[in-house]
């Protein structure tokens, strides 16, 4: 790569778009030679997960995916570690790579939680998502899994419908989208949608079948963590109205691809049986295959991360 790879990866702005070829490139490698056997790393070397919020997709395919490049997956639980006694987190950093940890991903309810971490810190970071801000990793496997749906994406257009302001994942896919070429529909009540994307091809509609005619359909979950208990009933009443049924679907010409992140509000964004086999048009389903090349997408970050050096 001619700019090296970031030794913190925490925003899409992190990365040239070299680095972003670079990594599909070799999240597709790392696809086509699933199965091959593992060559750990001699002297061994080590990552963990800090997750101080719940995780389910983004945790256990950052440790699957270190284990199938011979990385070494160290267990961290904040909740039994001394974080719980009121350590700094950027203390634990610098502890964890005394301890000879290499990378640590980690997850926070707080924006920007590395903004005033030491430029002394060794350790390289990776976020799995800060607050309403970025989520990066995501927004990689997503352009993953957009490109194994057609050829060139350049000027295909995705509606990302429900909760932009609250969502990091939105953030970052957006940023990561616009850098490709995509044009974006922000679908939603005014009350959700982060004007501060709109931009010269990203651009915002309330209407729900005006959201549909686009290329790619992406759901998100109204964030109710991060709302008051009568901010997400309400934003669950307002979403009411932009739920893709199975009916709905079925009557589109088009049958676009549907993408969500991940975890599913089932029946608010999208119908269940999107995610169950008696689903009937495979082709539109891309939720499952965002989980799968979650794996070879953070296979590719982790290893640009140890060949950074
Ligand atoms: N998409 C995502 O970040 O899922 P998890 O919260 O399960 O990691």
């Amino acid at each position: 790569m001619a700019n090296p790879f970031p030794r913190m990866l925490t925003k899409i702005d992190d990365l040239s778009i070299v680095h972003i070829e670079e990594l599909c490139r070799t999240a597709f490698e790392f696809k086509q030679n699933a199965g091959a056997p593992i060559q750990f790393l001699n002297p061994p070397r080590f990552m963990t997960c800090l997750f101080l919020e719940n995780s389910t997709r983004t945790k256990l395919s950052f440790e699957r995916a270190a284990h199938s490049i011979g990385l070494t997956p160290i267990q961290f639980n904040p909740s039994t570690s001394s974080l719980n006694k009121g350590e700094e987190l950027e203390e634990t950093l610098f502890t964890l790579s005394q301890q000879g940890i290499e990378i640590c991903i980690i997850r926070s309810s707080e924006n920007e939680y590395w903004k005033h971490f030491s430029k002394d810190l060794k350790i390289k970071v990776i976020n799995g998502g800060d607050g309403t801000n970025e989520h990066p990793s995501q927004a990689l496997l997503d352009l993953m899994t957009l490109m194994e749906c057609t050829e060139n994406l350049e000027g295909k257009s995705l509606t990302i419908f429900g909760d932009s302001a609250h969502s990091r994942v939105a953030h970052s896919l957006v940023k990561l989208l616009r850098m490709i070429g995509l044009q974006i529909k922000l679908c939603g009540p005014l009350e959700l949608v982060d004007m501060e994307l709109i931009s010269d091809n990203v651009i915002h509609t309330d209407n729900f079948d005006e959201g549909l005619e686009s290329d790619f359909l992406y759901f998100l979950r109204v964030q109710g963590e991060r709302l008051s208990v009568d901010q997400a009933e309400q934003s669950f009443q307002m979403m009411n109205n932009y739920g893709l049924s199975l009916e709905r679907y079925e009557k589109l010409f088009h049958r676009p691809p549907v993408l969500h992140p991940g975890p599913v509000n089932l029946g608010v964004e999208i119908h269940k049986d999107f995610l169950r086999k008696k689903f009937k048009h495979p082709a539109g389903q891309m939720i499952h295959r965002q989980v799968e090349n979650s794996i070879y997408m953070r296979m590719a970050i982790l290893s640009a991360m140890l060949h950074r050096g």
